[in-house]
């Protein structure tokens, strides 16, 4: 059976992963990239993202004449048989998402559908609210293209669900696929690419109206925000409860089929460019349809307490932080990536500039991204070593694999006072609180006395409290 010819339009790191994804299983594919250094780069084989495995992936692609990226969309319409729209769909000011990138692509490629004879399918893989690629994709494509969709072209909407980091092995591994169509045939010519592209893999596939398809995208990753503020909810009040560890209460949850132990890490919270933007969108979209959607503004308000939570452990260690120096390891938002993008680093930094504290920082790729945010305003190291040279106090902020190294002494032989806040519960409370001040998100503390009490209620006489010591 012949191949279909894809095209992306968009080359971030949802069109690229998608066309290098593509590309590895013999697709020709085509990505418009507007940035002629990019579309350059790409072409070269040069990753214009961090992504493990891009490169390798790229070089492959590139040199089996599979992948080609261009700036002429005509080009890039006229040579596929399906069109994927990968743009951006950035927050505005007020939560809401701008479609502007998204209206001017469905207009570009209506006008190019104009002039093509043959069926063409377009779908829609950015993340857009409920009702957008019906109600704005569709009319433009139709005006712009004088044809109708359903008949003369079809119309699709295929949310993603890969994670920053993992693009291409989620890309070529998905736990489901979800088609949105607008008619019967639109699906039907989606399904089948899938079918091509995954064979015996194929992963179950939910197929449904447009809107529902913009829909499970959000609700996907709103419950997974949820499960991360949840458990942190918990870890605060293990904080306050002596002994217990969040940790623990997490694997023993995760071991619940009902419950699954994913997204149950407890630490600084959730950041990138992925569940931010996209639970301000979804409450903002609420709101727009008469709807005050409280659980997902309480997702949000206790995931940005985190970052308040750990600078006041910091304060609750060293008294005033002015001038005192605080070391942090880690800065993007997630390992793996030098991404920043509503990284819980540049809240902490923030607050901790605020209360006149000196930041030093070390990541160990996303230093260059931080430069650009914070310029002179705080120091830069080159190793964690130099980082927590004469350091008060460090915060561990991304879980990196080098830091999880770290032993104690790697702490206490450098800093000035050696206290350590642990905000991805990567270090061994029992080990690293023996050799230094330690503190770690949904870490109870020791009781002062250690020993074991049971406090049991008398079935009884209920009221009664027995202590057995
Ligand atoms: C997320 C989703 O996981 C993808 O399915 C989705 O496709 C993507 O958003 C998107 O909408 O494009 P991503 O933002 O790349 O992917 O990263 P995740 O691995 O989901 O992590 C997001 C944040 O949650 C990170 O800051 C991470 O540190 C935090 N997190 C994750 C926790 O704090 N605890 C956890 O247990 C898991």
């Amino acid at each position: 059976m012949k191949k279909c010819r894809l095209s992306i339009v968009g080359a971030g790191y949802v069109g690229l992963s998608t066309a290098i994804g593509y590309a590895s299983k013999g697709f020709h594919v085509i990505a418009l990239e507007l940035d002629a250094q990019k579309a350059e780069m790409i072409n070269k084989a040069i990753p214009i993202l961090y992504e493990p495995w891009l490169q390798k992936s790229l070089q492959e692609a590139v040199k089996k004449n599979l992948l080609k990226c261009t700036l002429n969309l005509e080009e890039t319409i006229l040579n596929s048989d399906i069109t994927f729209i990968a743009v951006g769909t950035p927050s505005k000011p007020d939560g809401s998402i701008d479609l502007e990138q998204i209206k001017k692509t469905a207009c570009d490629i209506g006008a190019i559908l104009k002039k093509k004879k043959t069926y063409h399918l377009v779908v829609v893989k950015s993340t857009v609210i409920p009702g957008t690629t019906e109600n704005v994709v569709k009319p433009i494509l139709e005006e712009c293209s004088n044809k109708r969709c359903g008949t003369d072209f079809g119309l699709c909407m295929n949310p993603e669900f890969l994670r920053q980091g993992a693009a291409i092995h989620d890309t070529l591994n998905p736990d489901r696929i979800v088609i949105g169509e607008n008619d019967p045939k639109s699906g039907n010519t989606l399904e089948a690419l899938f079918a091509d592209f995954y064979g015996e893999k194929l992963p179950p596939i939910v197929r449904t109206n447009l809107a529902t398809a913009e829909l499970i995208k959000y609700a996907s990753n709103a419950f997974l925000a949820a499960k991360i503020s949840f458990i942190n909810t918990i870890g605060s009040i293990c904080e306050k409860t002596p002994s217990v560890d969040v940790k623990k209460i997490a694997e023993a949850m995760g071991l619940d089929k009902r419950i699954g132990p994913a997204f149950l890490n407890a630490g600084l919270g959730y950041g990138g460019s992925c569940f931010p933007k996209d639970i301000k969108a979804l409450i903002a979209y609420s709101h727009s349809v008469g709807y005050s959607p409280k659980l997902l503004e309480i997702i949000e308000k206790v995931n940005n307490d985190q970052a308040s939570k750990i600078v006041e452990t910091c304060k609750g260690f060293l008294g005033n932080l002015n001038s005192k120096r605080i070391a942090l390891l880690g800065l993007a938002f997630k390992p793996e990536t030098d991404d920043m993008r509503e990284a819980r680093s540049v809240l902490i930094i923030n607050q901790l500039l605020a209360e006149d504290a000196k930041v030093v920082v070390y990541d160990p790729i996303a230093v260059p991204n931080a430069k650009t945010i914070f310029k002179k305003t705080i120091e830069y190291a080159e190793s964690s070593a130099e980082c927590l040279k004469g350091a008060d106090c460090c915060i561990l902020v991304t879980e990196w694999d080098e830091f999880k190294k770290l032993e104690p002494e790697n702490f206490t032989a450098i800093m000035k006072q050696a206290i350590l806040i642990d905000g991805r519960r990567i270090y061994d409370p029992e080990e690293f609180s023996s050799k230094m001040k330690f503190a770690a998100i949904g870490l109870g503390q020791k009781p002062l006395e250690s020993h074991l009490d049971l406090v049991l209620i008398d079935p009884l006489h209920k009221n009664e409290i027995i202590n057995i010591i």
